[in-house]
């Protein structure tokens, strides 16, 4: 039975993730089983004070599958960084948190959603976004840069998780805040890495 993940399987790995999110770009509708799209922020009890702020075009592409801003706030001038925002809807709503003064950046491995990211903020009258390409195993930050890292729905997908987590632990500042939702697999795991492959980012 194979257990160690060889760089082919990291290949098909990226390429899956690529070619589901790239479609996911478009419309998160009927590619997740669960919440999506403004119904899903609802659902999840984001503030609804921010929610209602969000254009309908930008809430549409909300594909998170928990709310990271449950776990502790955001304040005022702190510079937040998404890991794998998507189409940018949870790093719109923390910049809404940090007001003018923070900042909040977004970084994904899927050219197609940040492009989305970025015709979303265009839509909102935010000017301390940013978003990149950036892959969660390796940040382009320095040490001790954020205040808070956030994320919704990706370390699951990361096949380094060492990698992924000790990269966010080094961008936060001393005190700063991890605030991550995400999914597990409970119960017994199909044991044939292969197997595993296949349905990697359902
Ligand atoms: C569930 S979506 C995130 C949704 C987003 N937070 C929102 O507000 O709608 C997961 C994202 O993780 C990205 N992703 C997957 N693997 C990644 C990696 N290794 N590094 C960075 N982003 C990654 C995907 O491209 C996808 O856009």
């Amino acid at each position: 039975m194979e257990t160690q993940i060889t760089q082919e399987d990291l290949n098909q790995i990226e390429a899956g993730i690529r070619n589901k999110y790239s479609k996911v770009a478009d419309s998160p509708e009927g590619q997740f089983k669960y919440p999506i799209g403004r119904a899903g922020l609802e659902a999840l009890k984001y503030d609804a004070a921010l929610i209602d702020k969000l254009p309908d075009e930008v809430a549409a592409s909300y594909c998170g599958v928990g709310n990271p801003f449950s776990l502790g706030a955001i304040r005022r001038g702190d510079w937040v960084l998404d890991i794998g925002c998507g189409a940018g809807v949870d790093t719109i709503l923390a910049a809404m948190m940090t007001g003018p003064e923070g900042k909040a950046v977004g970084v994904d491995i899927v050219p197609e959603m940040l492009q989305r990211a970025e015709a979303n903020l265009r839509m909102v009258d935010l000017h301390h976004v940013i978003f990149q390409s950036a892959t969660g195993e390796h940040l382009p930050f320095p040490d001790d840069h954020f205040d808070v890292v956030i994320s919704n729905g990706v370390i699951n997908m990361i096949p380094d998780k060492d990698a992924a987590l000790s990269e966010s632990l080094r961008v936060l500042k001393t005190g700063g805040r991890l605030m991550i939702a995400d999914q597990v697999m409970a119960g017994s795991i199909q044991k044939n890495l292969k197997d595993r492959l296949s349905n990697w980012f359902q």
